[in-house]
């Protein structure tokens, strides 16, 4: 069977949810394909940190309101180094704050709206292949239920993450990839206990980084620095709130409080950015575009922002103005390339690198005295932190 639509959406991540929701609010019809099934994209964990910027783009797409009511505003972050915490004034120093509110909420919002207003998404979508998008008939192909399907539409939009096929779709010698794979992993706990403290704290310890975060009053996430080959399986929750006390200052480890685990997953850090985000009338959003290390929180904000950007694009377009898809990828590149640059330098500034020698180590204790010493510093990690304006 052969459908139409203006704007095709590969994948119902944040990205593609939050675009649909978007477009659909200014009149352009859009049709999300998903190859997994709605509980499956839910039962993800991933961060919890929202920028002002992405806040603002949950209230245009009528989305917010749970998360004003349930989120969490955070108005600093606490860097602990040499077993001593340094509180950054995030609103002191930017006027600004960021939104504790999980990811999965997002998109549980986003998944609600979407089902109320009735707009066509399809699960467990088989075999999606993209076609033709460097001509006026883009298509995209996949099978449901057992049926071969076609949507013809106006443009494509890749938000179909890292592994997605759009990205993979285009041919080689038309985009530039650009990559760096960092050598541990994260190993995250989720369990039902108050977080230790009210402000996320990032560790910097001689063991390796950990991080405090939280999801609401009740419900936790904490992270430790792990191996690449290290395994969920070599984990007992006892062992990871060990070593998760042994990396936290004595008076903060005393006050931690344990319980069972909700679930316990390992993720690799990486960089990646593909350049550049439009092809004809395919276009790159999110994941699919570009990865950062999670440790300045920008995944989902820089999803949000490519979205942002795109929507303005497509709606400019389907107003008379075509040239905001011209300047789409130019736009949405700069600002990923600086949150590319403060993720890398937070990744950078807080885990521990045995392989950068007592030199590399230096260095790293050299710029956090100068931070802790320095409101210029602060103040730049800071406005990073709560997110660049969208130009
Ligand atoms: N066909 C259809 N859907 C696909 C395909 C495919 N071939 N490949 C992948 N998908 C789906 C995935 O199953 C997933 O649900 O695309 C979706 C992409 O969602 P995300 O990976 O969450 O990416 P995005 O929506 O861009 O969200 C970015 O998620 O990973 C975090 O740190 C990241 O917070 C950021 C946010
Ligand atoms: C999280 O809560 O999962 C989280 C918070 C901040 C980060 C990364 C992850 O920088």
């Amino acid at each position: 069977m052969s459908r139409k639509t203006q704007v095709a959406i590969i994948g119902a991540g944040p990205s593609g949810l939050l675009l649909g929701q978007l477009l659909a609010r200014n009149g352009i019809d859009n049709i999300v394909l998903e190859q997994r099934s709605a509980e499956y994209v839910l039962g993800r964990i991933r961060a919890g940190v929202l920028e002002q910027v992405a806040v603002d783009m949950l209230e245009q797409a009528g989305v917010a309101e749970r998360m004003h009511r349930e989120g969490l505003p955070h108005d600093g972050i606490e860097l602990c180094f040499n077993d001593q915490r340094h509180r950054i004034d995030l609103h002191g120093l930017t006027g600004k704050r960021v939104m504790v509110y999980g990811q999965t909420e997002v998109t549980r919002d986003l998944m609600d709206a979407r089902r109320a207003a009735a707009l066509p998404t399809v699960y467990e979508a088989e075999n999606v292949r993209i076609e033709g998008f460097d001509t006026a008939r883009p298509r995209v192909h996949y099978e449901h239920g057992g049926r071969r399907e076609t949507i013809e539409c106006d443009f494509i939009a890749g938000c179909d993450g890292f592994h997605g096929v759009c990205r993979a779709s285009v041919p080689a010698g038309a985009i530039t990839q650009h990559e760096k794979v960092y050598p541990f992993g994260w190993l995250g706990l989720l369990s039902d206990t108050p977080p230790v403290n009210p402000e996320l704290i990032y560790v910097n310890h001689e063991r390796g980084f950990a991080l405090c975060s939280q999801r609401s009053l009740t419900r936790s996430r904490y992270y430790l620095q792990c191996s690449l080959d290290d395994k969920v399986e070599n984990w007992s929750d006892e062992a990871f709130w060990q070593e998760l006390r042994r990396r936290l200052p004595a008076a903060t480890a005393a006050e931690l409080v344990t319980g069972p685990s909700l679930e316990k997953s390992i993720a690799p850090l990486r960089s990646f950015v593909a350049e550049p985000l439009r092809f004809g009338s395919l276009f790159l959003a999110g994941d699919a575009a570009h990865i950062v290390p999670p440790t300045g929180a920008k995944g989902l904000n820089l999803a949000a922002s490519d979205v942002g950007y795109l929507w303005q694009a497509l709606t400019d377009h389907y107003r008379g103005d075509a040239k905001g898809l011209d300047h789409y990828s130019q736009r949405a590149l700069a600002r990923i390339w600086k949150a590319e640059r403060f993720s890398w330098s937070m990744t950078m500034l807080m885990h521990k690198f045995p392989e950068n020698g007592s030199f590399g180590a230096r260095m790293q204790q050299a710029e956090l005295e100068y931070l802790f010493s320095s409101q210029a510093a602060m103040t730049a990690l800071a406005e990073n932190y709560v997110g660049l304006p969208m130009a």
